[in-house]
């Protein structure tokens, strides 16, 4: 599977953490940046992330800013996208399960490395239920 990875100056170090987990388990990753605590602006990360997935580069994504909270926005623009943002193990099933969140987002200045790993190993396990979810998926792009 391949992983479009993004993050901001605030979420930089979390990510490159999650991407060399992800690496050491196999998985393939597009990683858009940012690479330092050089000040750069969440919604290019996010326009790039988003762009793998809905150009078909990448399956899944994983956003970090600071909060979360601006990055999820960005992200969250883009028809197609549904970005996750994750701050427990059962947020990180449920936005699989009936959601089909395609990007799992992280607060990097408000989550542990160990709980994100953990989250992100649910997020990337744990398929879409389907049935009545995809219906109510249906209906969020026409808004
Ligand atoms: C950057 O300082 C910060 O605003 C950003 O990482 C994020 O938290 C925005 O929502």
């Amino acid at each position: 599977m391949i992983i479009s990875v993004g993050a901001d100056h605030g979420g930089f170090e979390l990510k490159d953490k999650l991407a060399a987990m992800l690496r050491e388990e196999g998985y393939e990753l597009i990683d858009n940046g940012t690479n330092s605590s050089d000040s750069v602006d969440y919604p290019d990360y996010a326009q790039a992330v988003a762009h793998d997935i809905l150009e078909k580069r990448a399956e899944l994504g994983l956003l970090v800013c600071g909060s979360g909270i601006g990055i999820s926005i960005a992200a969250n623009r883009f028809k197609g996208i549904r970005a996750a943002l994750v701050t427990n193990p059962d947020y990180a099933r449920l936005s699989r399960q009936h959601n089909n969140a395609n990007i799992i987002v992280f607060g990097g200045r408000f989550t542990a490395f160990e709980d994100a790993k953990e989250w992100l190993r649910i997020f990337l396990s744990t398929p879409f239920e389907g049935g009545r979810h995809e219906r109510r998926i249906e209906k969020i792009d026409l808004i």
